[in-house]
């Protein structure tokens, strides 16, 4: 019998609702809140409310789409943690009362593993290739840089990850010393496509290991732009496509090594990226040349499974379902990422 779950992810600003059976995504829906962008940031009380309006229409229009009713539902997959607390408690509240009162079981899921397992997303029109075991993910987000082993659906481990901000954060602080609205990241991109990313040097932080620190090239933008804008006022505007490459191109550079020390310390050639960092397009291009010239297989996720999404939180609860590991109705949320 095909075993059907349904995916919620409130972690953080977007309210999601997906359908999964038998391991291929069915739909996925997703609400995203743009109240943030006048705050320049995610503030966690309006996120708990906005996701107390939308949880609803996005569970029934996920089931629509799927053209399902709630009792064709085997098991309600739900994100526990990381993220905001607020936030997580409305979806785990919601996945919790549907459960109990379907008689069926919850299945609690943890958002970075179920970033990574995105690479193994299918869909019922497409034979995209997804990652045999071992592979290598780097998860790249706005809350969270990590480089994971995954052996297998249940087993993961993090081998490298930030000391301090994450490379989304690097992204959209860079971009709000450039003066540019929140979130910052995609716009970094876009002015770079048309930048000379060699015109600046931001030096490349000496971290030992697979971990990353992205506090001491914010540091060095802010004195940098301080000084030439100290000496030319109108710096920024007229050097902003060169600026922003000459950024992206060190944050890519810090990532990829990384990451090619990691491929060579686990002799592991199956590499995937995940998280919404994923969408940028200086590291795509990177990431699949130097994929190409070392000899890996790479996989990115598609862009609507990179970002935050419920499609991720189905998938990692149908792999849960598979292993019997379901959670009881006493489960509570967590804002830390522990494993
Ligand atoms: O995974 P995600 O949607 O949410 C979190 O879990 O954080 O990632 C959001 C982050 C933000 O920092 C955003 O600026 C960044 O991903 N981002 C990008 C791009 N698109 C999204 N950063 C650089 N280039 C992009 N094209
Ligand atoms: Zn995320």
């Amino acid at each position: 019998m095909a075993i059907t779950i349904l995916g919620i992810e409130s972690s953080c600003d977007e309210t999601a609702a997906s359908v999964c059976i038998d391991g291929k995504i069915f739909s996925n829906i997703i609400a995203s809140q743009d109240i943030h962008a006048r705050y320049g940031g995610v503030v966690p009380e309006l996120a708990s409310r906005a996701h107390m309006q939308n949880i609803l229409p996005v569970v029934d229009q996920a089931l629509i789409k799927a053209g399902l009713s709630l009792s064709d539902i085997q098991a309600i997959a739900f994100t526990r943690s990381p993220g905001l607390i607020g936030s997580l408690l409305v979806g785990a509240q919601f996945a919790k009362s549907l459960a109990f009162s379907m008689g069926i079981p919850l299945i609690a899921v943890h958002h970075m593993q179920a970033h990574v397992l995105a690479n193994l997303i299918s869909e019922t029109d497409s034979v995209k290739s997804v990652p045999g075991f071992p592979f290598l993910c780097l998860t790249v987000s706005g809350g969270h840089t990590q480089i994971v082993v995954c052996r297998s659906p249940s087993h993961m481990e993090v081998i490298g990850e930030t000391l301090d901000d994450a490379a989304g954060e690097a992204f959209d602080k860079s971009a709000k010393l450039l003066g540019l609205p929140y979130p910052g990241g995609p716009l970094i991109d876009r002015f770079a496509s048309s930048g000379n990313a060699s015109r600046f040097h931001f030096p490349e932080p000496r971290i030992p290991g697979l971990n990353f620190s992205f506090s001491g090239l914010k540091t060095s933008i802010l004195y940098f732009i301080q000084n030439e804008t100290e000496k030319n006022p109108e710096f920024v505007e007229k050097n902003l496509a060169d600026i922003c490459a000459s950024i992206q191109g060190r944050i890519v550079s810090i990532l990829l090594n990384k990451l090619k020390k990691a491929s060579a310390l686990t002799g592991i050639k199956n590499i995937c990226l995940a998280g919404g960092v994923a969408a940028n397009k200086g590291l795509r291009k990177a990431f699949e040349e130097t994929g190409s010239s070392l000899g890996w297989k790479t996989f990115i996720p598609k862009m609507e499974y990179c970002t935050d999404n419920a499609a991720m939180i189905a998938v990692t609860g149908y792999y849960k379902f598979l292993d019997q590991s379901f959670s009881p109705l006493s489960v509570t949320v967590s804002a830390r990422a522990d494993w």
